[in-house]
Parts: structure tokens; C-alpha cells; sequence
């Protein structure tokens, strides 16, 4: 097993989140109120598991590594795009989360933008877990030894090992601090 197939398997359940993301964004298109408790579950998702859980193995372990590399200007160039998207997707939910407030205290106009940044988000991911898949991490495997792609992997699971509990402390001290 590779630290990439690790990330692979992950893009295989936030291409299935945001098929879901996709149908309830359709809905609402046609009508449907927003609910409250899916906009919930899918900023989780996106915030929990694609970001922090995801992304966060990417930027932290395997873009940290190939950064001592020397890249070639093309998988140099990819890499940061692939940064500058993860950044582009936290700015994303940050609005997303804005607009679900704003909906709940009563603001009508704020359901457009739930839907509108949903809509992004969906449009988002196909072609960044594509180009990882097929365009990225196969190729930038070469640059590893075998040592250095068992310690990579080694450091993803001790990565994920660690977020449960990290979610868990964020979520008492929110409300210690008054939500
Ligand atoms: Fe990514
Ligand atoms: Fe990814």
C-alpha cells in the first residue's frame, strides 16, 4: 500500500458526498426548501473530511515532501494549482456557513447562495481528484524511494489516527467557549 492509495480511496467517498451534494442542490433548483440538517452534514463532509482529513494528508505529508524534491516545471506548476484549489474550496464552505446562518435567522435571499456555493463545490472536486488521480500522484511516485514512500504512508495513518480526537476537543472547547 502507497501513502496515493490511501488518498485514492479517499476521493472515492467524497465523489459519492458530492454526487449527494449534487441531487439536493438539484432539488432545490426545482423548489425544495433548503435542509438545514443535510447543509449541516455536508459542510462536516467537506470541512472534516475532505479538507482537514483529506487535504490535509496531501499538503501536510505528500506535498511537504515532493516540496524538498526536485519537481519538474509541469508537476511544480500542478502542485500549486492543487494548493491554490484547496484554498479556493475552504474560502468556499467559509461562505457556505455564512449563508446557512444567515438563512436560519430568516433571511430569504441566502438560500441563492447556499445554492450557488454548493454548486461550486460540486463543480469543484471532479477535476481536482481527476487531476490528482490521473495526472499527479502516479507519476510524482518516482521522485520516493521505497524507504521514504513507507515512511509517508506510516505518517498518513498516525495523521488520521490523531483527527478523531482533535474533533472532538475542537468540538467541547466551542462550547466551553460559548458556542
Ligand atoms: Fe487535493
Ligand atoms: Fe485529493
Amino acid at each position: 500500500m502507497l501513502a496515493i492509495g490511501l488518498l485514492m480511496k479517499e476521493h472515492r467517498l467524497i465523489e459519492r458526498m458530492i454526487k449527494l451534494i449534487d441531487k439536493e442542490v438539484q432539488e432545490m433548483k426545482g423548489g425544495k426548501p433548503p435542509d438545514g440538517d443535510f447543509i449541516d452534514t455536508a459542510v462536516d463532509f467537506i470541512k472534516m473530511y475532505a479538507d482537514r482529513c483529506h487535504h490535509g494528508k496531501e499538503e501536510d505529508i505528500l506535498f511537504r515532501d515532493l516540496g524538498k524534491k526536485n519537481l519538474s516545471p509541469e508537476h511544480k506548476s500542478t502542485m500549486e494549482q492543487l494548493i491554490k484549489g484547496h484554498i479556493w474550496g475552504r474560502e468556499t464552505v467559509r461562505k457556505l456557513v455564512d449563508a446557512r446562518s444567515r438563512y436560519v435567522q430568516g433571511d430569504q435571499k441566502a438560500r441563492d447562495e447556499i445554492i450557488g456555493q454548493l454548486e461550486k463545490l460540486v463543480k469543484f472536486y471532479p477535476p481536482h481528484i481527476e487531476k490528482e488521480d490521473k495526472h499527479f500522484f502516479l507519476p510524482c511516485m518516482d521522485y520516493f524511494t521505497g524507504e521514504e514512500k513507507e515512511a509517508m504512508l506510516k505518517e498518513c495513518y498516525d495523521f488520521d489516527q490523531k483527527l478523531i480526537h482533535e474533533k472532538y476537543k475542537a468540538v467541547v472547547e466551542k462550547y466551553e467557549e460559548g458556542g
